[in-house]
């Protein structure tokens, strides 16, 4: 699949939910957002004829995520069903690991390549003023419980925000001494995430070479779907790598579409383009038909975003990143 600027869309993100166990502050307000019915949700069955289809077209990778994916009851039957579709090569998550401890063992047997567990702060209080839940310690215990899985690679993404209860250094330390890469997400101005403004690139990595020596960009093959741009420290068993949507804007290599858990089609993070294909799965439409919907959603997929020109647009995102997938 090809879109109008020529960029190669080979990788989709399912939000299988916009339920979560968290209530990160730039993501959800505390009383949590208002919940799709059950009855609007993609069921399980319209999930993998999405994934049929998509992978008919061209789509390669796909990854499952939320709110928090892992509180919809049966992800790993959903991966293991993924997976067998011929042309899917990849079939990855991203969780907040709450309850993963329990839920690993499956997910590595249904075939998961990899992991991306969401981590902003190892210090209790901090994670607690962050998330607004006493839960640091499940999350810590589903990092260890997916250490004994080598063949799922596993990636810790962390927001900073610039508070002082997040010490960078501390988690960049799961890279050095555990083959695990680290990665730095750049805070995005969506929804809750628009009240904060985080911390830049440049200012890590100063303070991480402070303590851990140069970081070198890493040239070698590439370690997943995405943007992310990765450096090797000596002595480091895994990568840190940054993921900086407005700073290093990357739109040119868009790779991606989303499919929220309400099964609309969206074409970019920024703004409401895309389609509905809930509709056409659930009043009988074919695969041509579902085909044919998804090429008219690509044809008019933005070629970027447009978050630094503060100009606010009819037809920009007003969902939150839990309702969208990130
Ligand atoms: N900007 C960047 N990342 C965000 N996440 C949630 N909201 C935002 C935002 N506004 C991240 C979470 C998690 C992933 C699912 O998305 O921290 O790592
Ligand atoms: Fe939940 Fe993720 Fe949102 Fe935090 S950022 S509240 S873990 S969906």
């Amino acid at each position: 699949m090809i879109d109008r600027c020529g960029r190669n869309i080979d990788y989709l993100r399912i939000s299988v939910t916009d339920r979560c166990n968290l209530r990160c502050i730039y993501c959800m307000p505390e009383e949590g957002i208002r919940l799709t019915g059950r009855e609007n949700i993609l069921q399980e069955p319209e999930i993998i004829r999405v994934c049929q289809v998509m992978a008919e077209l061209g789509i390669k990778k796909i990854k499952i995520t939320g709110g928090e994916p892992l509180v919809r009851p049966r992800i790993p039957g959903l991966i293991h069903q993924i997976k067998a579709i011929p042309g899917i090569e990849k079939v990855t998550l991203t969780t907040n690991g709450i309850l993963l401890k329990k839920q690993m063992k499956e997910l590595a047997e249904a075939g998961l390549d990899s992991l991306n567990i969401s981590l902003d702060t190892l210090d209790r209080e901090g994670f607690m003023k962050i998330t607004r839940r006493d839960l640091l310690d499940d999350t810590l215990a589903g990092i260890e419980e997916a250490m004994k899985y080598p063949n799922v690679q596993l990636k810790i993404n962390c927001v900073p925000l610039g508070i002082e209860e997040q010490n960078l250094c501390e988690i960049a330390e799961f890279a050095h001494k555990y083959p695990v890469h680290v990665r730095f997400i750049e805070m995005m101005p969506i929804g809750y995430g628009s009240s904060f403004t985080g911390m830049s690139q440049e200012k890590i990595v100063s303070l991480l070479e402070k303590k851990f020596g140069i970081l070198f960009p890493y040239e070698g093959l590439p370690l997943g779907n995405g943007p992310c741009k990765y450096y090797t420290v000596d002595g480091f068993q895994g990568k840190i790598g940054f993921i900086s949507a407005i700073s290093h804007k990357f739109c040119s290599e868009c790779n991606r579409i989303r499919l929220t858990s309400q099964g609309y089609l969206k074409t970019c993070l920024q703004y409401t383009a895309g389609r509905d294909l809930r509709e056409a799965l659930r009043n009988g439409g074919t695969d041509e038909e579902l085909k044919e919907i998804i090429k008219a959603a690509l044809s008019e997929k933005p070629d970027g975003h447009h978050f630094r020109e503060k100009v606010k647009e009819d037809d920009t995102e007003s969902l939150c990143m839990s309702q969208i997938g990130g």
